[in-house]
This record gives structure tokens, sequence and C-alpha cells, in this order.
């Protein structure tokens, strides 16, 4: 009879293991989180080596109110969504909320709004969004600058690991234009200000785009958590004063 309960109470916890009971993440003291520091100035990595900007910073004060560390892991920017679950806790890394990254995780509230912006060189006479058909475009891979370029009729797009890279190759002449993110085009752009140029991607049609941070699609306790501890930071000027402190607006 014993040996009988026993097996019961294994069977049972195994299931509990493998099924819907899995545990949420605010039972753990440290929560990991996951960045792509190529993204100035929402993350980059500083003089330390560390990864540091407004993302970083603000998912501190998220943790901090909710009585949490965090670990910050840099990695790809492409492989953030699969790994939420597995590798990381959570995601931030000016992610964008779109239908098909809803169907693998859980956004929080939006946190910031943004626009994808075209990085040209000065003298370049694309001004339209018919003027990028046909034309050699660098994003970085599996953001949403990379899904617009790909819907250009006739484009060439390169893929890079960072946003960076792909600007290299547009002062190189290997490519017509970036897109990319506002503020990343704008911290970019600044360093080759002689030669290059950032245009509002409204110009072209592209559409705000809401970043989130990313969890996993059943733990509604800690979206719960994060969502209280985002207006927090909201209602005491924590989080105007990040944004004063990174984006400077
Ligand atoms: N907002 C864009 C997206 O969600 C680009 C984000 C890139 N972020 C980064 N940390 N590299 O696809």
């Amino acid at each position: 009879l014993f040996a009988i309960g026993l097996c019961v109470v294994m069977c049972v916890s195994l299931l509990a293991g493998c099924g819907g009971g899995k545990k949420s993440v605010m039972e753990k003291d440290t929560i990991i989180v996951g960045t792509n520091a190529e993204f100035p100035p929402f993350e980059y990595v500083d003089d330390a080596g560390e990864p540091d900007g407004f993302d970083i910073a603000l998912i501190k004060a998220v943790a901090d109110r909710m009585g949490k560390k965090v670990d910050v892991q840099n990695m790809e920017f492409d492989s953030l969504v699969s790994s939420i679950g597995s590798k990381i806790d959570l995601a931030i890394a000016g992610m964008t909320v779109t239908p098909e990254r809803e169907q693998t995780v859980l956004f929080s509230n939006s946190y910031y709004t943004a626009v994808q912006y075209v990085i040209l060189p000065k003298d370049s006479e694309i001004a339209s969004y018919d003027d990028l058909k046909d034309k050699r475009i660098g994003v970085q891979m599996g953001t949403t600058g990379d899904f617009d370029a790909s819907d250009v009729a006739g484009s060439t797009v390169s893929r890079y690991n960072k946003g960076v890279d792909a600007v290299n190759d547009l002062l190189n002449g290997r490519l017509d234009c970036v897109i990319i993110d506002k503020n990343p085009a704008e911290a970019f752009v600044s360093m080759h200000s002689d030669e290059l140029t950032a245009v509002d991607g409204a110009q072209f049609g592209f559409e705000e785009e809401a970043y989130a941070i990313a969890m996993p699609k059943v733990d509604a306790e800690l979206a719960n958590a994060i969502n209280e501890a985002l207006d927090a930071l909201k209602s005491d000027g924590t989080y105007d004063g990040l944004v004063q402190q990174y984006i400077g607006e």
C-alpha cells in the first residue's frame, strides 16, 4: 500500500512539473533578463563591459519595486523571444509588440513609443516609400526594420547581427539605406553627421511601434507585478527621470 501511495505522489508531482502547473518567475529571487546591447540609448555595453542604457535601468527599477534582483544576459536580438521561459525569464530590448511575437510571449503594458527611421547618405535621392523599391537595405536581423525592408518590392535586404554593422556598410557604399528604430538611428548618425542623415519613417508610411517587456505567455502573475511596477515608476517620477537621463527628451 505504501508503495502504491508513493507512486501516486510521484506521478502527481511529475504531472505538475510538466503540465499546467508551471511556476511563476515571481517565485525567484533573481530574474534573468535577456537583452541585445547593440541598441543605444536603450541598451549598449558600457565602458566596464556591462550592459547599460534606458531599458537596463528601467528593468532594474522594476525589479527593485518587486523586491527582486536582476541578472542581465546579453544575447542576439533574434534569439530573445525563443529563449524566454528557458534561458531567460524575460526580455527588455526595445522590443516592439507584434502579433507574431504575441503568439509566443506575453507583453507588459507598453513603456515607450517608437517608429522606424531611414538612414541615408546625405546626397541620397530616396525620399518616399516608392523610392525604396529595388534598393539595397541594411537592417538588424529579426527586427521590425527587417520585416519592413523585406516588404519593399524588389528590395535586397542585408541582415546584420548588429545595427551598427549595417551603418558601416552604408558608409562603405554597400547599401543604399538602413532601416532601424528612431533613437538608435539618431545615435548612429550622430557619429557620422557629415555623411549620413536619419529620416523619420512616417515620411515613408511606417507606423508607430510600442516597446514592451516580453515574458512567458502563461505567467500572468509576473505580468501583473511588472505592470504594477511600471505604473508606480511612472507616477513617482522615476520613469521620467530615466527618460531624461538616457534618452534626453
Ligand atoms: N523595435 C525593433 C523590434 O522590436 C528593434 C529592436 C532591436 N533591439 C535591440 N536591442 N537590438 O524588432
